[in-house]
């Protein structure tokens, strides 16, 4: 039986999460959101653990032992992202995990470009810096009601340029992925339309 790999990477709030975890539903993939092994780097960074020793004996356990939601934890992941040795460390662990059967879906910055070069299909997911925000801010605000909107939406502007201008693994579209624009819409048209995207290649 063949195996299937679908890559979907984009910034911080583009959506790629929700989309990934309900097209992982619809075709029963395994799904694995890799800004969490990255966050769950943060958190222990956060504690005072060095980031590297972190990365290399990072246990999928210690993805459960944190609120890796929390705004401080998002920031120190980004940082921590930075260091080569960190994002070498994790990469193992992404391709080990690509390999499942019947197939997986991960999402992330460069799952397109370095970790799952081969993968079968590719999305890169993107939004507009205010619509991006404003997702963001809908959902922290939930946690605290005292966060600001210009706070985020600087804080994700300062991400996207961590991401995209850092020399290990930049966040890019790779040259073969499929684009797609989620500012405009809803999350369900948003996994409509990659859902219908992916069944013309699968
Ligand atoms: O969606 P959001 O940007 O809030 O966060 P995330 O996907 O949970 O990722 C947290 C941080 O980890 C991001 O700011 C990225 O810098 C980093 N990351 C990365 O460098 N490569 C990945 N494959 C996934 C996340």
């Amino acid at each position: 039986m063949s195996q299937t790999v679908i890559a979907i990477d984009g910034p911080a709030a583009s959506g790629k999460g929700t989309v990934s975890k309900a097209i992982s539903e619809k075709l029963q993939f395994n799904y694995l959101d890799t800004g969490k092994l990255y966050r769950a780097i943060g958190a222990q960074y956060l504690e005072g653990r060095p980031p590297i020793d972190a990365a290399q004996s990072l246990n999928i356990s210690d993805l459960n032992k944190y609120d890796l939601q929390k705004p401080e934890i998002a920031q120190a992941a980004s940082e921590i992202a930075l260091i080569p040795e960190v994002r070498a460390a994790l990469l193992e662990f992404q391709r080990n995990f690509s390999k499942k059967m019947p197939g997986a879906v991960l999402d992330g910055r460069d799952i397109g470009t370095i970790v799952c070069p081969n993968a079968k299909i590719k999305i890169f997911l993107t939004a507009s810096l205010k619509a991006r925000a404003k997702r963001r801010y809908v959902e922290l605000y939930k946690h605290d009601g005292k966060i600001s909107f210009e706070t985020i939406l600087e804080q994700i502007k300062e991400r996207d340029k961590r991401d995209q201008t850092r020399s290990s693994s930049p966040m890019v579209a790779a040259s073969d992925a499929k684009i797609f624009d989620t500012s405009a819409l809803s999350i369900k048209e948003a996994v409509d339309k990659v859902f219908d995207y992916i069944q013309t290649k699968i």
